[in-house]
């Protein structure tokens, strides 16, 4: 059985490792982590009842697939402490937003198999929707296991590293942005007459039908829209309102300007320019991994009229 090793046993680690023993992907026994923190360790001692320890060095030493769950400040550190671990064997799976494959592969000195991936919020509960991208040295039997592991706390698809920022505009941030809706909706609810909680039970169940509506017919979400709206009726009355509103330009703008964002913090994120010519301070070395990608992000697009795009992938 594969065994795991979480470097990190905060609130994705922990969605992580009890989703697969829920799914029966790895038993209690299969799974370490570790942490600095005496209270998140105890944590996962008792529920769901997994070793843990203080050193992730400990951790490497006894896992096939090492789960790099730290906030993304803290994984240089982790990488360094982790590089005389790592070996050609190790799958390595980071979970931190904004740290390219790249920069893994070089804070680990070019040593095991990396895969990137981006969950979001709703894999606390199970229903987590993650995209992955397969980095250098990766083997097919890899994607499997990262996909069973992310698909045991909810849907999981491939995409090139490139997109992860554009997924970050959606399915990272998008949580907040249906909130938010459902939040009005319960205002909505409550502008004409209906009790606070009566409201908010009804807006969340009619988001959660809606999706699963979608997610479980594969019916476009128009043509079910338009299977709801009769003529002259109470639906169309209230979509032309949302029309004269912008919704839709305003979720397509909310999910631009997040990616948009991911990939400027992914720049502040990067080191500082290279040293002029002479010597260079003493220490580990004066170039950490660039944590953040080789290239340079887009430029922000220019206020007034949006350019004219030509594909997909030129501008996020
Ligand atoms: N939560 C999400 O929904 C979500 C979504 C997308 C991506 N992510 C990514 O997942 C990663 C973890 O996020 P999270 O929400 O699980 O954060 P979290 O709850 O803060 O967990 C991180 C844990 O790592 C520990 N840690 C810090 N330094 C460490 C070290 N040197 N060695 C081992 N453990 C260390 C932290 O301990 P201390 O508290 O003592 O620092 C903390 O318990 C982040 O990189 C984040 O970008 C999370």
């Amino acid at each position: 059985m594969t065994r795991w090793g979480f470097i990190g046993s905060g609130k994705m680690a922990t969605a992580l490792i009890k989703g697969m023993i829920r799914a029966g992907l790895a038993s209690t026994g299969s799974i370490c982590a570790s942490d600095p923190l005496p209270s998140a360790r105890a944590a996962l001692e008792s529920d769901p009842g997994i070793a843990t320890f203080a050193s992730n060095v400990e951790i490497a030493g006894q896992s096939d697939v090492l789960v790099l769950a730290v906030k993304p400040q803290s994984l240089r550190e982790v990488l360094a402490e982790l590089r005389p671990a790592v070996t050609a064997d190790h799958l390595i799976v980071s979970v931190a937003a904004g740290a390219t494959i790249a920069a893994i592969d070089e804070g680990l000195g070019g040593r095991g198999r990396i895969v990137r991936v981006m969950p979001n919020t709703p894999a606390l509960v199970g229903e987590g929707a993650s995209a992955y991208a397969m980095g250098p040295r990766t083997v097919p039997e890899d994607e499997e296991v990262v996909k069973g592991c992310l698909e045991s706390v909810g849907r999981a698809v491939r995409v090139p590293e490139s997109l992860l920022d554009a997924v970050t505009g959606l399915s990272g941030s998008g949580p907040a942005f249906v909130y938010v809706m459902i939040e009005a909706l319960s205002d909505g609810g409550v502008r004409v007459g209906l009790p606070r909680d009566v409201a908010t039970l009804l807006a969340v169940q009619t988001v959660l039908g809606a999706a699963m509506t979608v997610r479980d017919t594969g019916l476009h979400p128009g043509v079910l829209k338009d299977q709801v709206a009769s003529p002259g009726g109470t639906t169309i009355a209230g979509l032309h309102e949302l029309e004269r509103g912008r919704l839709r330009g305003t979720l397509i703008d909310a999910v631009e300007a997040a990616a948009r964002r991911s990939a400027e913090l992914a720049a502040l994120a990067r080191p500082s320019p290279p040293h002029p010519p002479g010597p260079h301070p003493p220490g580990p070395g004066p170039h950490p991994p660039h944590l953040s990608g080789p290239h340079r992000p887009p430029p922000p697009p220019p206020r007034g009229p949006k350019p004219k795009r030509h594909g997909p992938h030129e501008e996020l």
